[in-house]
Formats: structure tokens, sequence, C-alpha cells
């Protein structure tokens, strides 16, 4: 397969997000370092910039800074996975990459009508071959389940979590277990009776990761009701995190913490991590959750005919039960400021300024930091998103079309979208 002609990466049309040259990018997939290279594969469209069909977008980097494009990894061909390659998660055993994904398949109106979870291998990387299905649907659930993702206990036997939506449309996440990692047996609900309040009519993208010893559950419900009064879930879907321990025994997750969004912007959704051998975790989110109209009002699909990015890579640290989020040191050039313009350019920027200052990007996005106070401002008036805490500290990170923010010791972190 040859490597995608790639004019766009080295015109360089983001600095430091991953784009795609043509069509719709949306969760990131498989994320693994594997012989040599990092991997990041992508929901894609090329077809189109809309959500109608996905394949697997593929992006490759030997030090997480430079990244090329090589042609999509995985792309419809079975019944199961005729009208797409859905989201899910990479895992490397003897010398071999494994992918896990969600086969998709629409009527003859587009409706989506089954998902089916999948799997495929490689010997380099970058050629795939299919493996099929992995296990049949599980009864008591709608056609909603996906997402898989899959990880190696201490015990030595293999686990994968799937979002789903119970035949009450409840969003729920199953756990199967695997000794040998091809039987897979399902466990039952992850969560149980925990987390009630916080999994809405779906619940897609859910992982388990270590992060300094602790597990951390990532994942992204639909249906959160917005919390003005405590600023949160205002997006139209969320993101968010609890610490606690995943009991091998039982499959079981025991949250120790209450559920953290993970991102106080605009359209952080669907993360995903890589786990390193040297015990690092990092972690891509997609900045693209926003609403129909606002997605077909991207300008870059009518000026170049893509949409959507993915957030910088940020590494994961848990600081006193919560998660700490830093833009990886590989990609980091931070100039000190301290004196504020009415905007920044393009660039990586370290505030410490105990004053209150304002900001504007582009047109449509307003930063204004208050005492202990960061508001977002976009479009208007009602558009608001506020985070609380020590913001007088802050890394900003500035790139053509989408900032992310990092303060509050950088446990609060906020992303957003700006056009001109
Ligand atoms: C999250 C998501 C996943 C799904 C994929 C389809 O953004 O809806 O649940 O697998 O996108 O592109």
């Amino acid at each position: 397969m040859p490597l995608v002609s790639n004019d766009a990466i080295d015109v360089q049309y983001e600095n430091y997000h991953l784009y795609p040259t043509e069509g719709l990018l949306n969760d990131p997939n498989g994320l693994v370092y594997f012989k040599g290279k990092y991997h990041v594969f992508v929901q894609w469209n090329p077809k189109a910039c809309n959500h109608t069909y996905k394949e697997w977008g593929h992006f490759i980097s030997e030090d997480l800074k430079t990244w090329e494009r090589l042609d999509s990894a995985l792309k419809p061909s079975m019944y199961e996975d005729q009208s797409g390659i859905y989201s899910g998660g990479g895992y490397v055993k003897d010398d071999k990459l494994y992918v896990f994904y969600t086969g998709n398949r629409r009527d003859d109106k587009g409706a989506s009508v089954a998902s089916t979870q999948m799997w495929a291998v490689s010997e380099d990387g970058i050629h795939f071959e299919k493996l099929g299905v992995l296990f049949p649907h599980p009864e008591g659930f709608t056609k909603d389940v996906r997402d898989p993702m899959v990880w190696q206990g201490k015990n030595g036997h293999y686990y994968l979590v799937l979002g789903a939506q119970t035949q009450d449309k409840v969003g729920d996440i199953l756990v199967y277990e695997s000794v040998d990692f091809e039987t897979w047996t399902l466990r039952g609900s992850l969560i149980e009776n925990e987390l009630n309040d916080v999994r809405g009519y779906m619940l897609e993208c859910p992982s388990v990761i270590e992060v300094d010893g602790r597990h951390v559950l990532m994942f992204s419900p639909q249906g959160l009701e917005p919390d003005y009064e405590n600023h949160r879930y205002q997006n139209v879907h969320n993101t968010g995190y609890v610490l606690g321990v995943f009991d091998e025994e039982t499959a079981r997750f025991k949250p120790e913490t209450p559920f953290i969004e993970m991102d106080k912007g605009f359209e952080f959704y669907a993360p995903q991590a890589l786990q390193m051998d040297d015990g690092r975790t990092i972690v891509w989110g997609w900045a693209g959750m926003m609403t129909p109209e606002q997605e077909r009002s991207v300008p870059t699909i009518e000026s170049a005919g893509w949409v959507h990015v993915l957030t910088v890579p940020r590494e994961l640290y848990v600081i006193d039960d919560v998660l700490v989020q830093e833009p990886i040191p590989e990609i980091m050039a931070l100039q000190e400021i301290d004196i504020f313009d009415e905007t920044l350019p393009v660039g990586q920027y370290h505030v410490a300024n105990t004053e209150n200052w304002q900001l504007k990007f582009g047109t449509t996005l307003t930063l204004t930091k208050s005492g202990n106070r960061l508001t977002m401002l976009r479009d208007g008036a009602d558009d608001i998103r506020v985070v609380e805490g020590d913001v007088d500290v802050l890394d900003i990170i500035v790139d053509v079309d989408i900032v992310e923010v990092f303060t509050d010791n950088h446990t609060q972190t906020m992303t957003a979208r700006y056009f001109k």
C-alpha cells in the first residue's frame, strides 16, 4: 500500500494538531507503539464531510512530533462492516498488532441497523488481515453497542470493554474476558449499579487505563442534562473520567471519585489513551463534538474539503484523586508571556499573571480571566464555559483554528475551536 501523497501536511495547515487531507475525521483509535513507530488511527470519512461512512485513517510517527499520513488501515469489506469501520483499540501481542473495532451496517435508507465487534491483525502495522467477528451481539441491548478496547490484567487474562445501550435506553459498559485472546466470555456490566447519574441514554468509547498506579475509567455519555450552576455537561455530548479499582475477579469497576469532566471547553470528546512501556500515558481527544449545524459550517469544509482535528497529545498523571493533563514534552515549545495583547498568534504560551485579562481568538472566541475564574465565551452571550480554580498560571496552545488551555495546576483544561 503506497503512502498517500501528502502535500497538505507539508503546507501545515495546523501546526500541532492532526487533521485529515479531505473528508471528516473523528475519534482517535488503536493507539499503540509498535515496531519503532507510534500509530494513531482515526475515524475517517474520506468521501464527504459527514458521518455516513467510516474507515480507519492512519498516522505514524517515530517521535510523537512529526507525523506521516498513510492510506487507510481498515476499510469496509465484509458483510458486518460494509457501512463503516467504527472505533476501537489496538493491542500488541507476540510481535503482532491486533486491532479491535465495531463493524457498522446500514439499511438502504442509510439508517444504522447493526453493530458487530470485530478484529484484525497486522505484522507490519500497515497492512491488516481481518479476522472477522469476535462474539455474538449481547442480549438485552440495542444495536448501539460499540467501541471495543482491550487490555491485559495482572492475572494474565484479557479484558474488553464496550459502550452499550440497554433496551430501556440507558448507557452501560459491557466487559468481556478471555484467557486465550480468542474466546471471549461476557462478564456483564462493568459498572453494575454505579455511576447511574452519568450514563445518559448511550455511552460511547469507554476505556480502563492505568495512570500512576490507579485505574481510570474514561467514557463519553450521551444525553446528560446540562448543569449550568456547576458549569458541567454543557456540550452536545460530554466526556469524563472516574478513578477507582478494576477488580479482575468480579470484572467490576468500583469508583473511588465522582465522574469528572475531562475538558471544560466546547468540543473535546471520545478520548483514547496510549499506554507506553515506560509507564507514560498519553491521551488524544477528538476536538469535534458539535451540533450538526456547527459541523456543517466549519470553514475548512469550503476552503479545503476537510473537517475536524484531534487535540494535542496530553500526558496524564494522577495527583490527589484528579487527573493532571499536560501537553507532551515532545511537542512543547512554550514561550513565557505575561503582558497581553488583544490576541495571541499561533504558538505556545506559558502565562503567570495575577492580573485580570481578556484575549480574543478570531471573531468568535473570547477567553477572560477574572480572579479565580476563567471564562470562554463563543458566538454570543449564552455559549459560555467556566473553570474555577487557580487560573493565574496557564499553558495556552494556539493553533490556526483551535485553542487548548491547561490551568489550575493542569487539572483543568479547556478546548475550543475558533473561526475567523
Ligand atoms: C464517537 C463515535 C463512536 C463510534 C464512532 C463512529 O464519536 O460515535 O461511538 O464508534 O464515533 O464514527
